[in-house]
């Protein structure tokens, strides 16, 4: 099904802080989204440097890798049908002050450098993402027994 997608997500360091993780999953869970994959770490460096590598030499750059590496995050993929858009949509906007209720950043946060939730931007990206984060076999194939109640196709 080509409208199938996977998507990584990230509970930021002040997600994780505020006992935020069961209520971020849980907005993803209800809309419908599968996890197929699932964990917690630290980010290091390195790894940091490697995902927000788009953002280098802009201004909030070296405050952006010195918070994503500043606690604990649990970083996630998320599968089903539109999944980047319905994710992104999920979370709100970037900048959380803009974000509007119902919205992950607009229900829990009200700055855009302590914004609670990372998703992928587009299936490249995407893509990219999952592979930094995810050996091949952290990631399960299955499917929830109320997706045929959620997905049409
Ligand atoms: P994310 O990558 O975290 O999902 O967020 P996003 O796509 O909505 O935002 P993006 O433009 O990719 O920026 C990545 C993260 O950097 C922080 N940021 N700070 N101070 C600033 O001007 C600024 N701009 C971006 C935010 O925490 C944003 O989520
Ligand atoms: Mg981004």
């Amino acid at each position: 099904m080509s409208y199938m997608e996977r998507t990584l997500i990230i509970v930021k360091p002040e997600g994780v802080q505020r006992g935020l993780i069961g209520n971020v999953l849980a907005r993803f869970e209800q809309r419908g989204l599968t996890i197929v994959g699932l964990k917690l770490i630290q980010i290091t460096p390195e790894l940091a440097e490697n995902h927000y590598g788009v953002h280098k030499g802009k201004p909030f750059y070296a405050g952006l890798v010195k918070h994503i590496t500043s606690g604990p995050v649990v970083v996630g993929v998320l599968e089903g049908p539109r999944a980047i858009s319905v994710v992104r949509t999920t979370m709100g906007a970037t900048n959380a002050s803009e974000a509007l209720p119902g919205t992950i950043r607009g229900d829990y946060a009200l700055e855009i450098g302590f914004n609670i939730i990372h998703g992928s931007d587009g299936p490249e990206t995407a893509k990219q993402e999952i592979n930094l984060f995810f050996k091949p076999e952290e990631l399960l194939d299955y499917t929830l027994p109320t997706s045929k109640w959620v997905y049409e196709q």
